[in-house]
């Protein structure tokens, strides 16, 4: 099923090619003057000035044919050669008929599916997740809905942040607290099989020890050591990592879960070290490997740079691998296993280069088809000082405390609204776990992700405005409206646009597949956002004018139900592809 934008941009494009030009140029879009017609298309002016010809009457020449198209009210040019759009009410009532049954609601899929692994979250052993994790998780998680909504094929990976130097740092920490005991033990085991650190000894041992490494070299090249033995297989060291291991993935899990993000592969960076001797070889048979003051790195600067970008370091001069390092015998392990088409990695702004540095490096020794690997940066939750969000006490903001505040904030606001007040008190919690990761989700996403935010809960949680809990308060109001039609009896029919405010809704609801193609291309979910706050708007103002249950007709009645169930349709998928879950009631 094709929106009407996309139809008229076909119908443009065949106007534009039978005067011998670029079908492109036939492009039309939402109409910069709703007051004046429906959609507009510029391509006359672009066309008029390769062509030197006046654009006016390329315009008119354009609009002749677009007449006598069925779906079209009315064609004006207006200005220097727009051409303007009216559609009839006919085609906005069927293509609204038949959004109300779509089953991507008015979407489209992507011609061409592809294999796309989606890189987020990025947790860390023995570091609870932070309010930076916080955005990875969110737009990572809506990014994997979107590409497979669209039909790509896609997985989810947590990319577990396991290996490298903070693990031989936390090894050297634990050693000397004298909780490592019997795993400090040379010999091949066995070792205990249970834990010797809680998740608690993890989060308090490891920001003193990195603080320490900072200050004093010895105890730096003693985690270093650590590190190099862990990697070459030292058995105790191995069998302490995967205790320390298990205990940070069991609370990660418990914080994804409460945020609503789910993964389909938990890898992490120590997955992909078999890989890494057999990759280090390769890329030395390539030649790409070259020793610089005893490590191992490949260089990758190109000729044209403007800012010089250092070669990639594979292997320390202690024989570690880096961050780097896994990261590139993941780009292996991924066309191994999932032999993707694109990769998506949804980290920090500040890792750009980084990314540049590996992708690079993948692209020279063969791993990756050029333009296959994407870093898609955002930037950071700031407080009200315009600086990266800290608690009161200046300290960094565990996720599951944010968490825990957004819930209570909810809870709270539920209270005064009066909401769930019918809902048994396990109900209630529900309502309230979805209310506060709507209203976290909702206030993040509803940026370009690029850009930088002030994180103010009292305004994220607001049922006024454009928030999370005012767009489930809406689908949960259109939720009960549907209920109270059926205990009725009244059932949805065919659309009719007859007043103003079904038009705009009707138009309104078409605009969907265009807000789902632009956050695709751009992977930035910020349209769809903005779409479902529109339309939740513009359901709003036909609920006003226009009596529901208590139509004049029939016929009236099971218009406005369809306009209802397609709105419903449309916005709780356009909430789940923001990672959003709507409650029945509230
Ligand atoms: N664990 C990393 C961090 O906390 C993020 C990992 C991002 N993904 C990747 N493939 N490097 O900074």
């Amino acid at each position: 099923m094709t929106d009407l934008r996309t139809a008229l941009s076909e119908a443009a494009g065949a106007a534009f090619a039978a005067e011998g030009l670029a079908a492109e140029l036939g492009r039309v879009t939402a109409s910069d003057r709703p007051d004046l017609a429906d959609f507009q298309c510029n391509g006359a002016l672009a066309a008029a000035k390769q062509a030197k010809a006046n654009p006016r009457e390329l315009a008119a020449r354009i609009a002749e044919r677009l007449k006598a198209d069925p779906r079209i009210a009315s064609v004006e040019i207006a200005g220097p050669g727009f051409i303007n759009l009216r559609v009839t009410d006919q085609a906005l009532a069927a293509r609204a008929t038949e959004t109300a049954s779509d089953a991507m609601a008015g979407a489209a899929p992507v011609s061409q599916p592809r294999r796309v692994v989606v890189d987020y979250g990025g947790p860390n052993v023995a570091k609870p997740m932070h309010v930076g994790h916080l955005r990875a998780s969110i737009i990572g998680e809506s990014l994997k809905r979107l590409f497979r909504f669209r039909g790509d094929q896609v997985w989810g990976d947590a990319h577990f942040g396991d290996w490298g130097f903070q693990m031989g740092l936390l090894i050297t920490a634990l050693a000397e607290e004298g909780l490592a005991g019997a795993f400090m033990a040379e010999g091949e085991g066995p070792f205990p099989a249970e834990s010797p650190v809680t998740l608690a000894d993890l989060e308090r041992l490891y920001p003193a020890a990195a603080a320490r490494a900072k200050a004093e070299p010895e105890f730096r090249d003693r985690a270093r050591r650590a590190t190099a033995e862990l990697q070459a297989g030292r058995p105790g060291y191995r069998a302490l990592w995967k205790h320390m291991h298990d205990v940070s993935m069991a609370a990660l899990q418990r914080d994804f879960a409460a945020l609503g993000v789910t993964f389909d592969l938990w890898k992490g960076e120590a997955d992909v070290d078999p890989l890494i001797p057999p990759m280090v070889e390769e890329l030395r048979a390539k030649g790409l490997l070259v020793e610089d003051q005893g490590a191992q790195v490949v260089h990758i600067a190109r000729e044209g740079d403007k800012r010089e970008l250092p070669p990639l370091l594979v292997i320390s001069s202690e024989g570690s691998a880096m961050y780097g390092t896994t990261d590139l015998a993941t780009i292996v392990d991924r066309r191994n296993e999932q032999a993707f088409d694109l990769v998506l990695y949804v980290v920090d702004q500040r890792q750009a280069d980084h990314f540049e540095q590996v992708f690079r490096a993948a692209y020279l020794a063969g791993y990756a088809a050029e333009g296959s690997l994407e870093h898609l940066g955002f930037g950071t939750m700031n407080g009200p000082d315009g600086k990266p969000f800290k608690t009161r006490e200046g300290g960094v903001l565990k996720l599951a405390d944010l968490i825990e505040m957004t819930r209570a904030k909810a809870r709270e606001r539920l209270r005064e609204a009066q909401l769930g007040e019918d809902a048994t008190a396990d109900e209630f919690e529900a309502i309230a776990g979805k209310v506060a990761v709507a209203a976290l989700k909702f206030a993040d996403l509803s940026n370009w992700r690029g850009t930088s935010y002030v994180f103010d809960l009292d305004r994220f949680m607001s049922f006024e405005g454009k928030t999370g809990p005012y767009l489930l308060y809406q689908a949960v109001r259109i939720k009960s409206l549907l209920r109270k039609a059926a205990d009725q009896g009244f059932g949805a029919g065919a659309v009719v646009v007859a007043e103003p405010a079904e038009r705009d809704l009707a138009l309104t609801l078409d605009a969907f597949a265009q807000a789902v193609e632009e956050a695709y291309d751009k992977r930035g979910p910020n349209t769809i956002a903005e779409h479902a706050y529109r339309l939740a708007q513009s359901f709003s103002k036909f609920y006003a004018a226009c009596p529901v249950l208590a139509a004049d007709t029939v016929e009236a009645r099971a218009s406005r139900l369809a306009l209802s169930q397609a709105t419903l349709k449309q916005l709780e998928t356009a909430l789940d592809l923001l990672g959003i879950e709507t409650p029945e009631r509230m």
